[in-house]
């Protein structure tokens, strides 16, 4: 095996454009790579991990588990790998619904495989960063390290991966908007599911009408129509939030994009915090920048990436 001196991989965060919490009942759900990236160097070395953002993760450290696991997990399928140094540099908010693990995993795996001369393709880089996510998440579905990997639109259902050809209507962006309310995922869909168990009836025809949402998503979006796109947002929001994912924050969010002119926003990922994506015109983006620093609040404007991983 020839190891070259240094190598760097690039990947892709995402956020989810419609369908959270309902594809836990075997819903569908779409989502999408956004330009916001996790960039990470390797090179031989004594196993030194080093974050741009969090300075030098210790072996001690909860965030180091992930490292280890991408490494453990090329060594069970290539065999061993020698010792390196690693530096991340991310652009992801931590713990947002962004993917930021899955793009440290998938750029990580990506650099390693090419620092190490491995022959491999995407699918070895999406697998071996699946498994590291397993190692340290509860029970990942695979949609944040596909997305990473491959880049562009991903409907999911049940397990079931499926790319879509699809474009953000032209002329549209998309914000996202960092609420900084930190929650755990696996808390908010254990209560969300509560209250599913509780509702019962009820909750079944929100869930459907999230999936009919999800198919008129997918029509909008290949007709390129921008306002029946934004407005089914905000309906996939309110069901969401009637199924308790919001919070006066996320709500918040939404009102103010709105009213800077966006055509529709919703929670992205699990809810209660984390971020809110909005559908803008390009035409809107300035006065929206001025509008969103004077609250104050930390925002992304972002397109999709349709790469996924790449060497940088
Ligand atoms: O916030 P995120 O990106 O971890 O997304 C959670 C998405 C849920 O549908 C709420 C949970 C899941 O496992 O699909």
């Amino acid at each position: 095996m020839v190891c070259l001196l240094m190598k760097c991989s690039k990947a892709p965060g995402k956020v989810l454009l419609f369908g959270e919490h309902f594809v836990v009942k075997g819903k569908p759900a779409l989502g999408v790579a956004v330009s916001l990236y996790v960039k990470t160097c390797v090179e031989l070395g004594k196993g030194r991990v080093y974050s741009k953002q969090l300075g030098l993760i210790e072996p001690s450290s909860p965030h180091r588990a992930l490292f280890d696991a991408v490494i453990q997990a090329v060594v069970e399928r290539y065999g061993a790998t020698p010792s390196l140094d690693v530096e991340v540099d991310s652009e992801l908010p931590i713990a947002s619904g962004m993917g930021s693990s899955a793009a440290i995993a998938v750029s990580l795996t990506h650099a390693v495989l090419s620092l190490m001369n491995i022959d491999f393709n995407r699918e070895d880089v999406r697998l071996i960063a699946h498994e590291a996510e397993k190692a340290v998440h509860y029970r990942p579905s695979g949609v944040d390290t596909t997305l990473s990997t491959y880049g562009g639109f991903l409907y999911y259902k049940q397990g079931d991966f499926k790319r879509l050809d699809l474009r953000l209507p032209v002329d549209t962006l998309l914000v996202i908007v960092n609420t900084g309310q930190k929650r755990q995922t696996g808390v908010v869909v254990r209560e969300v599911l509560e209250r599913y168990s509780r509702i019962g009836e009820v909750a079944e025809l929100i869930y459907s009408a999230g999936e009919l949402v999800v198919s008129k998503a997918i029509k909008a979006l290949e007709q390129g129509d921008a306002n029946q796109l934004g407005e089914l947002m905000l309906v996939n929001h309110g069901l969401l939030w009637s199924m308790g994912a919001s919070s006066i924050i996320c709500d918040t969010v939404v009102h103010d994009l709105l009213s800077s002119g966006a055509y529709g926003a919703k929670i992205s990922g699990a809810g209660r915090g984390g971020v809110v994506i909005g559908l803008i015109p390009r035409s809107a983006l300035e006065s929206l920048r001025v509008w969103l620093q004077r609250k104050g609040y930390e925002f992304y404007i972002v397109e999709p990436d349709y790469t996924g991983v790449v060497s940088a």
